[in-house]
C-alpha cells in the first residue's frame, strides 16, 4: 500500500503580519512545516509533496534538508484546488493523506490511526468534537450516523452551525477516487473557492463509506493563524517536552520555564534549574546539574558535572565532575577533561583542558592545548590572533600561569613551569622553572608627592 502525503502550505498567512512565510515561523526552534514533515516521515510514506504559494523559494530553501517534492499553487483558490496541484506527483500512489503546514503538532500516532480506521474505505476524515465549533466546517451525518457531507461555516444554516463535530481538515483518500472527485468539485460557494471538503458529499452520494477517527488531543489539530496561537502551541509543545523529560528521570525546577529547541538526551538524575534553553543536540550524563539561565547548544556534559548560573555552552565537550561557571562561555571545540574548573568570565574556544586543570577567573583560552593539573591565573590571555592568522599555545602538565599573563602564540610553556604574574610571554618557557617578564620593582626613597601651588 503506497501512501502519498500532500502538505498544504500555500496560504498567505496574513494574520502573522510578517515578512517570513507563515510555515517558516519557528516552533521549538524549527519551522512549523518541519514539524509536519517530521510527523509525515514517521509514517514512512512513498512520497511527500508540499504545496507552496507565491514566494515559495524561501520555504524550499529553508527546508532543503527534507526529502520532499514541491508543487506550486500560484493563486490561492481553495484547499481542493491546492490538492489538485499535488495530484500529478501522486500518480502511482494507492492512498493520499492530506496534512497542513500550519498545523504543527499533529502526531504520527493520530495519523496512523486515521490510516488504520479507513483502511477498508475510500475516504477517512479526522474529526473532533468542540465545545465551540465556530469557524470550522461541520460534519453532517444521516440518521444512521453515516457521514453525508461537510458544510463550511459560511455556507451553513443556523441548524448546521449548532453541530459540534468539526472537520479538522486532515483526511486520507483512495488516490484514484480522489482524482475523480476533485475533477467534479466547483467553486459555487460563499468564498468562490474549490473546497476540498466537497469531495465528502460526492463520496457519500456514490454510496462510499466514510470512516472517521479522532486526534489524540485537540492541540494536535490546532492551526497557527497568528502569533498568539503560535505562542500557545509553543507552550503546549514545551510542556509536553518537559513532562517527557521529568518522566524519564530529569528534575526540572519549573517545567514552565524550560525550553527545548532541539534534542536533549538526558540520563536519570540530571537536574535543570529555571530558564535553561537547549538547542541542537545536547547530551547530559547522569547527575549533571544545570544552574539557572544557561544556554546549552550542541554539547556533551559528563556525569556529575555542575554548570552554575548564566553559562553559554556551545559545541563543547565537558568530562565528568567538572565545575563550570557562573558566567562561563564555552565555545565550539572546547574540550574539558574530568575534574576541570572553568570559572566566571572565562571564555574557552577550540582548546583542550587536561584533567583537574583550573581556569577560575577572567581568562581567554583560544587555540590552546592545556595539560593536566594546570592552574591558569586570573586575567590570563592567549594572544592567538595576529590580525591575520591564528596560532597555538601549549601548556604542559602541572604548569602554573601567574595572573594577568599574556601568552603570545605560537608559544609553549613546559611541564611544571611557573610564569610570574603580569608577564608577556613571547618565547617558549622551559619546564620546571620560573619565567617572568617584568620590570624590577624599585622604591624611590624621600620622594615627595607634588603639592597644589595656589
Ligand atoms: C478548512 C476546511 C474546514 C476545516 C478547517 C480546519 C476547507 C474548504 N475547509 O477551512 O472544513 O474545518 O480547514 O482548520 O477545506 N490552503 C492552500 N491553498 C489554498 C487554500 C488553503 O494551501 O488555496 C492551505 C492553507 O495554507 C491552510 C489550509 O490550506 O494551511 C487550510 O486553509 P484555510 O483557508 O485556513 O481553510 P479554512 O477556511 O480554515
Ligand atoms: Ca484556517
Amino acid at each position: 500500500m503506497k501512501i502519498g502525503v500532500v502538505i498544504l502550505a500555500a496560504g498567505l498567512g496574513k494574520r502573522m503580519r510578517s515578512r517570513l512565510p507563515k510555515v517558516l515561523h519557528p516552533l521549538a526552534g524549527r519551522p512549523l512545516l518541519a514539524h509536519v514533515l517530521a510527523s509525515a516521515a514517521e509514517l514512512d510514506p512513498a512520497c511527500v509533496v508540499v504545496v507552496h504559494g507565491h514566494g515559495g523559494d524561501r520555504v524550499r530553501a529553508a527546508l532543503c534538508g527534507h526529502e520532499c517534492l514541491w508543487a506550486e499553487q500560484a493563486e490561492q483558490r481553495g484547499t481542493g484546488h491546492a490538492v489538485m496541484q499535488a495530484m500529478p506527483a501522486m500518480a502511482g500512489m494507492d492512498r493520499v493523506l492530506v496534512l497542513y503546514g500550519d498545523v504543527p503538532l499533529i502526531s504520527s500516532e493520530t495519523l496512523a490511526r486515521l490510516l488504520e480506521t479507513s483502511r477498508e474505505t475510500p475516504l477517512g476524515l479526522l474529526t473532533a468534537e468542540l465545545a465551540d465549533p465556530a469557524g470550522y466546517g461541520r460534519i453532517l451525518r444521516d440518521a444512521d450516523g453515516r457521514v453525508t457531507r461537510i458544510v463550511e461555516e459560511r455556507d451553513a444554516t443556523q441548524e448546521e452551525r449548532a453541530i459540534r463535530e468539526i472537520n479538522t481538515g486532515f483526511l486520507v483518500a483512495d488516490r484514484a477516487r480522489l482524482e475523480a472527485w476533485l475533477a467534479l468539485i466547483g467553486d459555487d460557494n460563499a468564498q468562490g473557492e474549490y473546497y476540498l471538503t466537497d469531495i465528502v458529499g460526492l463520496a457519500a452520494r456514490e454510496g462510499a463509506r466514510i470512516a472517521t477517527a479522532r486526534p489524540g488531543s485537540l492541540p494536535e489539530v490546532a492551526g497557527v493563524n497568528d502569533r498568539v496561537q503560535l505562542a500557545e502551541l509553543e507552550r503546549i509543545f514545551q510542556r509536553r517536552a518537559a513532562d517527557d523529560l521529568m518522566r524519564s528521570g530529569v528534575t526540572l525546577a519549573d517545567p514552565t520555564r524550560f525550553d527545548l529547541r532541539g534534542r536533549l538526551e538526558a540520563d536519570p538524575d540530571v537536574s535543570i534549574d529555571i530558564n535553561v534553553i537547549i538547542e541542537g543536540e545536547v547530551r547530559l550524563a547522569s547527575g549533571v546539574r544545570i544552574g539557572p539561565n544557561c544556554l546549552l547548544k550542541d554539547c556533551v556534559i559528563g556525569p556529575d558535572t555542575l554548570v552554575m548560573a548564566n553559562c553559554v555552552i556551545e559545541g563543547a565537550e565537558v568530562g565528568a565532575n567538572a565545575r563550570i561557571g557562573p558566567f562561563a562561555r564555552l565555545r565550539p571545540e572546547a574540550r574539558l577533561a574530568d575534574d576541570t574548573h572553568v570559572g566566571n568570565f572565562v571564555e574557552v574556544k577550540k582548546s583542550t583542558l587536561g584533567r583537574g586543570s583550573k581556569v577560575n577567573h577572567l581568562t581567554y583560552l583560544g587555540d590552546a592545548e592545556v595539560g593536566a593539573g594546570v592552574n591558569v591565573g586570573a586575567g590570563t590571555i592567549t594572544c592567538n590572533y595576529d590580525g591575520a592568522n591564528k596560532f597555538k599555545t601549549r601548556i604542559g602538565d602541572g604548569a602554573f600561569i601567574g595572573s594577568n599573563t599574556a601568552l603570545v602564540a605560537p608559544v609553549s610553556v613546559g611541564e611544571g613551569a611557573t610564569i610570574g604574574a603580569g608577564s608577556v610571554v613571547t618565547r617558549d618557557a622551559p619546564a620546571g622553572q620560573l619565567t617572568l617578564t617584568r620590570a624590577r620593582q624599585t622604591t624611590i626613597s624621600g620622594w615627595q608627592r607634588p603639592k597644589k601651588t595656589t
